[in-house]
């Protein structure tokens, strides 16, 4: 296949191509490249090894020069002057120009660390870690000194910690206990552009709380909120800001577009990286955006098995993955030099679009997809769906080829295509599941119609969310119930929080701390090997003719009784960090519960016990077999299919069964099914048997 693509010329910022040639030929097309923006940039690290013994002295200063070659360091002065002047600065500037690990380090020299804290939201728990890492650093200390960062079921922060990196949902959990803040002097809202629920949240709460402490004459609480491609007059205006723009310092990316829409982008990308592999020099890198895990690890086994095939020689690509559920050390990995003459792959979804910054790339494939959770309000289903990115998304995909000199993007679609994108995403708020975030609020006394939001959620939207927070039993005439602050308590969604808490009446609270906490964590499977055979036939032992529910139970629970892990989770293909995970996550849970009191009992091998549980908190996600051989969810009516990856997948179909999870690609899947009793519904929620006539 040769994929010909056109350039593009009338994008924004990150395209410095002008005009709408068109270019026949493929990519070895001769590249005029406009003159560089500004001179004083960084070089691309130069990544042979260096064997000295100054190698840290020597890693320092290049660290100190690449700081002060940050844009954001030109303007240390007007930041620390705007702040000590307003209460809340908006700061926007392109990614890569050091917003987030330059920012708080120029707060804490200043002193705004003396009083209180300095924390630091991420959407993403990658982001919040690999940043807290590289801060500690620059300021060559530890992660957990000065600076550390506290994640979902992580914390790595101590007393001594003055820049704190935490991800939106644990400030919220913070505010939770104290609507003040108070233990923090500034906080710094980063990648608000993102528009995350926890975000929008906080932008709420974080104002109300500068108020209060102003009403209450206690100490400020200073507000940075930043971002790489903000809506500043929104912001402007619901802060009652002005916003201050850093300058840009990237650099031209000439844009090229398909000449004709390729469905099969992930083969698309594998031609055009090989392309890149042959006519580019070996230390330009490539990013690739895919959609999720599953292509992701795909395409990178196909990438490396044709490595090896080709002439390319075995030792000359070196790939690596980043996406949201990849195991923290692994995440990192792509941040490492590779040797000389190596060219590193990446591939990743939106993580690196714009809260990371992976050093060296001059080459970015983008498919122009997003995996995005929405919410359909009528029919109460999550539905986890492929969607084109946005106009903004693809402009800033495509910056992250200029951030260490010229680059090239490849857009695996058509210019036509790219125009009918939307211009911006849209606000999560506008489209998400809200169960979860009215529970939040009213754990915090605040109630959703008062709430000053950003931009307020659809009425429907909450509206199903206090009915679906009733059917739990986490609110009774729209007030908060006990349970419901129980459930507020656990660090989980709401539905599965509820499973914990009527574990006990079930008497498998063991087997549902384990299931939750494998829930919580990422794909334990390892099936994208050269050995996938081998994989199938080690997975199979674990098999649950019940479903994948009590599959995953009985690896959880025979990892945490084996003595050696390690060789047990190799011979296995089973993912040693995620149910290390699990098992940290269990730990957590189990805590909690334990203050709750909650009786910690077992079923052993009663798991209609386990089935019956799942039913009391995943009661939206039940599916009927139909006469035609599909499957028909019981909210919504939506037809779908068992997900290819589940241990019934063309195997038995139960008449009525559980699923985790609607995944909507080209068809839709239910991911993660257990089979249920249909009687059993009306036993345990009486309330929605109706809908089964
Ligand atoms: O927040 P913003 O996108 O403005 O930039 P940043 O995350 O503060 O990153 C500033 C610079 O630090 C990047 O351009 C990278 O060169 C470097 N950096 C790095 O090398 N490794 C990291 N883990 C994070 C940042
Ligand atoms: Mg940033």
């Amino acid at each position: 296949m040769e994929s010909k693509y056109l350039i593009n010329g009338n994008g924004n910022g990150n395209s410095n191509v002008n005009g709408n040639t068109s270019l026949t030929s493929n990519f070895a097309a001769k590249r005029k490249l406009e003159p560089m923006k500004e001179q004083n940039c960084l070089k691309k690290p130069n990544y042979s090894p260096i064997n000295n013994k100054n190698l840290l002295a020597n890693k320092r200063s290049c660290i100190d020069q690449e700081r002060k070659a940050l844009p954001v360091y030109h303007c240390r002065q007007r930041i620390l002057k705007e702040l000590e002047a307003n209460e809340t600065l908006l700061i926007m500037g392109e990614t890569g120009s050091g917003k987030t690990t330059q920012i708080p380090q120029f707060l804490l020299q200043a002193g705004y660390a003396n009083s209180g804290i300095i924390g630091i939201t991420q959407p993403r728990r990658v982001a919040a870690i690999t940043i807290a890492k590289r801060v500690a650093q620059e300021l060559a200390s530890n992660v957990g000194d000065t600076v550390g960062y506290t994640v979902r079921f992580e914390d790595a922060t101590t007393e001594r910690t003055r820049i704190r990196y935490l991800t939106d949902g644990i400030l919220l959990r913070e505010a939770i206990a104290d609507r003040l803040l108070r233990r923090y002097s500034v906080i710094m809202l980063d990648e608000a552009h993102e528009r995350t629920v926890n975000a929008d949240l906080l932008f709420g709460i974080v104002k109300e709380a500068q108020h209060e402490r102003r009403k209450y004459k206690l100490a400020k609480l200073k507000l940075v909120i930043t971002s790489a491609t903000m809506d500043i007059d929104h912001f402007g205006r619901y802060f009652n800001v002005k916003g201050m723009y850093l300058e840009g310092r990237t650099h031209p990316v000439r844009v090229l577009h398909t000449k004709e829409p390729h469905e099969d982008y992930i083969h698309a990308a594998l031609v055009t990286l090989f392309d890149i592999h042959r006519h580019e020099p070996i230390n330009h890198d490539v990013l690739i955006f895919l959609t999720g895990q599953e292509e992701i690890e795909a395409l990178a086994q196909q990438i490396r098995q044709l490595a090896r095939i080709n002439n390319s020689g075995p030792s000359d690509v070196r790939v690596f993955t980043l996406y949201a559920q990849l195991a923290q050390s692994k995440q990192l990995e792509c941040f490492l030099p590779v040797p000389a003459n190596t060219r590193k792959i990446v591939l990743a979804t939106n993580i690196a679009e714009t809260s990371i910054t992976i050093p060296g790339i001059r080459c970015v494939i983008d498919c122009g997809y997003v995996k995005e959770k929405s919410f359909n309000a009528s029919s109460g289903l999550d539905l986890l769906k492929t969607v084109r990115i946005s106009q903004a998304q693809a402009w800033q995909r495509s910056g992250r080829a200029g951030r260490d000199a010229p680059g090239i993007c490849y857009r695996i679609y058509t210019k036509a295509t790219m125009e009918k994108f939307r211009l911006a995403a849209q606000p999560e708020i506008l489209r998400a599941n809200l169960t979860a975030t009215v529970l939040q609020l009213l754990a915090l006394g605040i109630d959703c119609a008062s709430f000053d939001f950003i931009d307020k959620p659809p009425a429907e939207g909450v509206e199903s969310a206090y009915k679906a927070l009733e059917q739990l039993g986490a609110i009774k005439a729209g007030s908060i119930t006990t349970t419901g602050r129980w459930m507020a308590q656990f660090p989980l969604d709401p539905r599965y929080a509820k499973l914990l808490l009527a574990a006990p009446t079930f008497g498998c609270m063991e087997e549902m701390l384990s299931l939750v906490a494998a829930l919580s964590s990422d794909n334990v499977f390892i099936g994208h090997t050269d050995k996938s055979d081998l994989a199938t036939l080690a997975h199979a032992k674990f098999q649950s003719k019940h479903g994948d529910h009590l599959t995953l139970l009985n690896v959880f629970s025979t990892f945490q009784k084996t003595e050696k892990p390690k060789i047990w989770c190799h011979d296995n293909f089973l993912n040693i960090r995620n149910l290390n995970y699990a098992r940290n996550v269990r730990n957590q849970l189990a805590e909690i519960s334990s203050k709750l009191n909650l009786a910690l009992n077992s079923c052993g091998d009663n798991t209609d016990a386990v089935k019956k549980c799942l039913l009391t908190g995943l009661f939206d996600n039940i599916a009927l077999l139909q006469k035609e051989g599909h499957y028909l969810t019981l909210s919504g009516r939506v037809k779908a299919k068992i997900h290819p990856s589940s241990v019934l997948h063309g195997k038995y179909k139960p008449q009525c069964l559980i699923f985790t999870e609607l995944v909507q690609t080209e068809h839709n899947f239910l991911r993660q099914v257990t089979e249920i009793s249909i009687d059993w519904i009306e036993e345990i929620v009486p309330s929605i048997k109706c809908i089964l006539k």
